[in-house]
């Protein structure tokens, strides 16, 4: 019933690993834009690394390697000093936002080896992003394309969940949306969903896209909301879409939506019809725990907060269900440090991304 192009799940190197390493040479979304500020530093560790993130004099994100030179205490707890500098809160040694102690005040002067990292940096799509490897190979082209955070089309909001778990269970679980049918039955789930056909492809510019069309249902409660704030008094059936792109290595933008049956959304014309977007970046913090920034925007409505509001408040409970799933699912997976995973055929979309992760890895010289 399904048309999966994956390759046989049983696969060499990592990709069945329950704690996924994860890729260092990559764009990882550091902290929202908000977050980081020039009034004071913010901490936050991004694959394994601790960083101290603040925003310059004249606005530039800066983030630094959160342990001082001298005796390693938190950079993250001191002060911004000056136009683009920030103060050890222990005995006052200065750095600029290149990480080059400026100024030691117990003495004249400066230790010229006195230096922290300075992590490349990126302002984009109203997320701070930074690059904790090789900073020679990081290039802004490589962020993944998340437009609709601030096109002028699109309108939402999203937040943060703070994820006990392993960054690999969570892209699995947005691979792979037949769990809604079980863990969200009360308002996106729907049983025609493990039913329906999907198709998986590795794209041409090393995206992976899972395509599922649910057609003639009845709109689960969100969408029956959603349907009906665009078109008030909607009744009827409506066909679904979800169209799963996973952008290496751990962002993953889902175009989502229902209209009414028979009115030619999947030949293309969506016009009857509402369409979001479930925007998902998932930052590896440690190997058991992850920063999982998320947004629902919408391409109608454009000027109604109330519906941003409720549609953000929505999706927080819905994806408070995932969040207590992964956390249940990291703990018993530490309960069973003998037993493997296993894969089906819904699976497929999930296992492109171990995949591609494990090639990323191998170019590292890290699987
Ligand atoms: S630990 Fe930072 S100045 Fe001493
Ligand atoms: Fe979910």
């Amino acid at each position: 019933m399904t048309d999966v192009q994956a390759e046989p799940l049983a696969a060499p190197g990592q990709v069945n690993a329950k704690i996924f390493p994860f890729p260092l040479n990559a764009w990882y979304v550091a902290a929202w834009d908000h977050e980081v500020t020039s009034k004071k530093p913010l901490a936050r560790t991004v694959a394994g690394q601790p960083m101290a993130l603040y925003r310059t004099a004249d606005g530039r994100p800066v983030a630094l390697a959160d342990a001082c030179w001298h005796r390693l205490a938190p950079l993250s707890m001191g002060k911004l000093v000056g136009r683009d500098g920030i103060q050890c809160p222990y005995h006052g040694l200065q750095y600029n936002s290149a990480g080059r102690c400026t100024k030691m005040p117990a003495q004249e002067t400066v230790n010229p080896s006195a230096l922290v990292t300075s992590y490349p940096v990126e302002q984009r799509y109203r997320y701070v992003w930074v690059w904790p490897g090789d900073p020679l190979l990081a290039d802004p082209a490589s962020i993944p394309d998340m437009h609709q955070m601030d096109s002028p089309e699109w309108a939402g909001d999203g937040l943060t969940i703070e994820a006990p778990c392993n960054y690999q269970l969570v892209l699995d679980n947005l691979m792979d949306l037949t769990h809604e049918e079980f863990v969200h039955h009360s308002s996106i789930g729907q049983e025609e969903l493990s039913e329906s056909d999907f198709t998986t492809r590795r794209e041409a510019d090393g995206s992976v896209t899972v395509t599922r069309w649910i057609r003639d249902v009845t709109p689960p409660p969100f969408w029956l909301k959603n349907i009906r704030d665009r078109f008030p008094g909607f009744e009827g059936r409506v066909d679904r879409w979800q169209i799963i792109h996973y952008y290496a290595p751990s962002t993953i933008c889902i175009d989502v939506g229902v209209a009414p049956t028979g009115t030619g959304a999947p030949e293309g014309d969506r016009s009857q019809g509402v369409n979001g977007y479930v925007m998902n970046t998932i930052t590896p913090e440690t190997e058991r725990s992850s920063h999982y920034f998320w947004a629902f925007m919408r391409n109608y409505r454009l000027d109604s907060q109330l519906i941003t509001t409720q549609l953000r408040e929505g999706v927080h409970g819905v994806f408070g269900e995932d969040e207590a799933m992964l956390a249940a699912q990291q703990r018993a997976i530490d309960a069973n440090p003998g037993k493997e995973f296993y894969s089906l055929n819904i699976d497929a979309g999930g296992m492109w991304v171990r995949r591609i992760l494990d090639e990323m890895l191998r170019a590292e010289g890290r699987a």
